[in-house]
């Protein structure tokens, strides 16, 4: 058996939160593949909300297993404190040996540096996720295997400490003496040892017992280190090629892949997004559809739905099918808007290159509809939001097999 994987088309916070919890419902395993705590991932069951940063999606079902793969930089301390949220996690929560450790000064550090560049500041989520994954390019880094032994890990950090010392010090970074560190590495060594495992092998064993397997992505394509709008983006593989190297498959693992996308876009940080609208429209949307970041509280950039990055999100990816989320914000738009095109250095094209600075947008307009919240029935919507949607699947090259009414996990169109 294949495993299904659910990835985010645009510049995250697409909604994967939910289509993963909808999808966990029949699975065995969940896993997260990458990224950290600068996920959000927002969940409504009955109406009460849950925010998950870490912790796949899949702890909302008590019968399923979730893994944190060793793609992933984990913050032990946000993580100790995400799971105070749930109460029985024994035997249904797993960590890679192999992911790596995000501690206090990579988030410091990522401050610090953010300060510095002013306004070419990346807008960062200030979790020390772009330091932590430098780490573990450059070798330096620590995994979560070390806490196991914390008097050694203290001692290999204390080491690092006093190679980049300069580095710290020209940052004005206070860090911890030997004493402390040891104590906070003790501490989450207590709280996390049950969980520690090879989950490589957890997933192999998986795979080999036919067991129902759902990946869950974190970001989005256009974040991609690789593939995004470099360097206004995170630093990881947040394609689908990441769910591989993140948890130890081969691509030959990978069953469907589903692209989640609004019915719109959002962007949060900085960098370009060429159908970002600065007026009202944009405010409509940012209003209507809560847009304020789930792990920074900041207001998100809006604009309209774009079709170019969606195809090259599509084809990046795999996609087999879109899920396509918050339809129900487009409500009562007399028009909606949709980028069919790009004008670069005096050309029109339909891909997205290099940069996407300078990049105008081409629109092509829809006719607006007034109600489609809460609808469960493809049929059922109304005539103009239907047209709506068979033009963005003509439009990205994927079909539209999931549509979202609602934060609920019930008000999904299943086509
Ligand atoms: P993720 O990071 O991709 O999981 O997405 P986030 O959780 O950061 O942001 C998506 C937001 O939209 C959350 O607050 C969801 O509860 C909400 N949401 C998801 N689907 C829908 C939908 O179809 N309609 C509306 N109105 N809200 C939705
Ligand atoms: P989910 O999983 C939206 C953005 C940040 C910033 C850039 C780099 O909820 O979709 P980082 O802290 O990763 O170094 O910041 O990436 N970013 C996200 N934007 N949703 C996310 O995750 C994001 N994770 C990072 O806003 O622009
Ligand atoms: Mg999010």
């Amino acid at each position: 058996m294949k495993a299904d994987l659910v990835v985010g088309l645009q510049w995250g916070d697409e909604g994967k939160g939910k289509i993963v919890d909808h999808l966990a419902q029949r699975a065995d395993v969940v896993c997260r593949f990458g990224g950290g705590h600068n996920a959000g991932h927002t969940i409504v069951v009955d109406g009460k909300k849950y925010a998950l940063h870490l912790v796949p999606s899949g702890i909302l079902n008590k019968k399923a297993i979730n893994i944190v793969g060793n793609g992933v930089v984990l913050s032990p301390k946000d993580f100790i404190k995400e799971l105070e949220q749930f109460e029985d996690i024994k035997g249904r929560l797993y960590i890679s040996d192999k992911a790596h450790l995000l501690l206090p000064y990579h988030a410091q550090i990522d401050k610090a540096k953010e300060k510095l560049k002013g306004d070419k500041a990346i807008g960062t989520t200030g979790k020390g996720i772009g330091p932590a994954y430098g780490d573990k390019i450059t070798r330096v880094g620590h995994r979560v295997g070390e806490l196991l032994n914390p008097k050694k890990l203290t001692n290999d950090i204390m080491e690092y400490f006093r190679i980049y010392k300069p580095i710290f010090e020209a940052l004005q970074i206070e860090l911890p003496n030997k004493d402390e560190l040891l104590d906070e590495l003790t501490s989450y060594k207590e709280a996390l040892k049950d969980l520690i495992t090879d989950t490589t092998l957890m997933v192999w064993e998986a795979l080999d017992n036919s067991k129902n397997i759902l990946i869950e992505g974190a970001q989005g394509t256009m974040l991609d280190i690789d593939h995004g709008t470099y360097p206004y983006v995170t630093s990881s593989t947040t394609i689908s090629a990441g769910a591989c190297s993140g948890l130890g498959i081969s691509p030959k693992n990978i069953g469907k892949t589903i692209g989640i996308a609004k019915a719109y876009c959002t962007r949060v940080g900085n960098g370009p997004f060429p159908s970002e609208d600065l007026g009202e429209a944009g405010e409509y949307l940012r209003q209507k559809g809560h847009e304020f970041g789930t792990t920074t509280g900041r207001p998100r950039r809006c604009g309209w739905f774009d079709a170019v990055a969606t195809r090259h999100a599509v084809r990046l990816n795999g996609v087999d099918e879109i899920a396509l989320m918050k339809l129900d914000v487009l409500d009562g738009l007399d028009e909606i808007k949709v980028c069919v095109g790009y004008e670069f250095e005096g050309k029109k094209i339909n891909y997205v290159p290099y940069t996407l600075e300078n990049v105008k947008p081409i629109y092509k307009s829809f006719k607006g509809w007034s109600k489609s919240k809460g609808i469960r029935e493809f049929e059922k919507l109304p005539l103009e939001a239907k047209d709506y949607i068979l033009a963005l699947e003509e439009l990205s090259g994927a079909k539209i097999g999931i549509i979202s009414t609602s934060p609920d996990r019930e008000d999904t169109i299943i086509r």
